[in-house]
């Protein structure tokens, strides 16, 4: 019997999920099917059981419903917890099990450019949701530091002191974190700044980045910010968002199936939909 596999979210109709994951499915030959449905806060609680019900394999979850999905599943692992938001449900035998990918999925694609973070002194700008799962995540990789630097700061400094995992760490303002910017390896930034209706603009200037540090930007359309474009120029490497959503993808679907697909064949699925070709 054909398994179902779903995205929950609201909006969801430009969510990229289901292209990459039946295209997973039907190259790996797995009788599943990928779905994505709109689902309104007030539904939520009926969407998982929902799921559950029918014998849904598993699902993502994605704005706005990360954290409300929570008390709606059986069990949550403890980084999700710590974060305090699930994007991956894994459905065993009724039992609504969470996960969070993003940081790892962050982590995982880092790792082609940077193989260990251990020792690094790190940037994280903005305070968000994707800023907490990342730096959470990095946190457990034994970094010389992580700042966080923050238009409100005082939300940085929520963020540090939420953080169960031992990282030396400071909030900072974005003017702060601009004349600090030499003494950083790798520079994450996580803000929606970049993206329409911002693609001319980018949180703080880069002129102090250090020649060889890595920058990240989260943010996969445009494929290059006007962010990570200014830190090429200025002789840094860069990296765009599409390996922090390929492999939150690739680590639901390992979860899913037990296979941990092809991270190429993703990538190449995801740049189609975007209609691009490369960065
Ligand atoms: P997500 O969950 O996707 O990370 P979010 O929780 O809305 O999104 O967080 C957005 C981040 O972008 C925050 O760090 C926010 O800064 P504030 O905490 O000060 O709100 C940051 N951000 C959004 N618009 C910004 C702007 N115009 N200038 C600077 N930072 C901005």
């Amino acid at each position: 019997m054909k398994k179902l596999f779903a995205v929950i979210g609201d909006p969801i109709k430009h969510s990229m999920s289901p292209a990459m994951h039946n295209d997973l499915f039907s190259f790996y030959q797995i009788d599943a099917n990928y779905l994505s449905f709109q689902v309104k806060n007030e539904n939520l609680q009926d969407a998982a059981k929902g799921l559950r019900a029918i014998g849904a394999g598993g699902f993502n979850v994605t704005v706005p419903h990360k954290t409300a999905i929570i008390p709606f599943l059986d069990e949550v692992d403890e980084l999700a917890a710590s974060i305090g938001a699930v994007n991956t449900v894994v459905n065993e035998n009724g039992k609504l099990k969470g996960f969070n990918t993003d940081g790892l999925g962050f982590l995982k694609g880092l790792q082609a450019y940077m193989p260990s973070t251990a020792g690094k002194r790190i940037l994280i700008i903005g305070a968000g949701g994707a800023s907490r799962a990342i730096y959470f995540t990095l946190a457990k990789e034994e970094p010389e530091t992580i700042d966080i630097a923050n238009r409100t700061v005082e939300k940085a400094q929520s963020l540090i002191n939420e953080c169960p995992y031992p990282v030396s760490s400071s909030a900072l303002t974005l003017a702060e974190a601009e004349t600090m910017l030499g003494e950083y390896d790798l520079v994450v930034q996580t803000t929606l700044i970049g993206m329409e209706p911002k693609i001319s603009e980018q949180p703080l200037d880069l002129n102090k980045i250090k020649q060889q540090s890595h920058v990240c930007d989260i943010i996969y359309n445009p494929l290059k910010t006007k962010f990570l474009r200014e830190a090429e120029a200025r002789g840094a490497n860069v990296q765009n968002g599409i390996d922090m959503f390929v492999y939150q993808g690739a680590l639901a679907f390992e979860k899913w199936t037990g296979i941990f697909p092809e991270i190429k064949r993703m990538r190449e699925n995801v740049l189609k939909q975007l209609g691009g070709t490369s960065c």
